[in-house]
């Protein structure tokens, strides 16, 4: 079985890795909607946004399964 490598948001076409780099260069914590202000992502399909999430919280811009699970910024 291929594994899946989910790394960006397609509608927008922007990795986790660059948002992952964009927050760390802010100096305050980023949430999700700072994130859709900035790149767009989370703003289109929305399938992003668990990723997203995960993404601000542990630094992890590759994903091998399907989230769906929402967090609360
Ligand atoms: S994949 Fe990010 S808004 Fe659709």
């Amino acid at each position: 079985m291929t594994p899946i490598n989910i790394d960006r948001c397609v509608c927008y076409d922007t990795t986790f890795a660059a948002i992952d780099a964009w927050a760390r260069a802010q100096s305050r914590v980023v949430t999700r909607e700072d994130v859709r202000k900035e790149f767009g992502c989370g703003g289109g399909c929305k399938l992003c946004q668990p990723y997203i999430a995960c993404a601000l919280r542990t630094g992890q811009v590759v994903f091998h399964e399907i989230r769906v699970e929402e967090e609360i910024d």
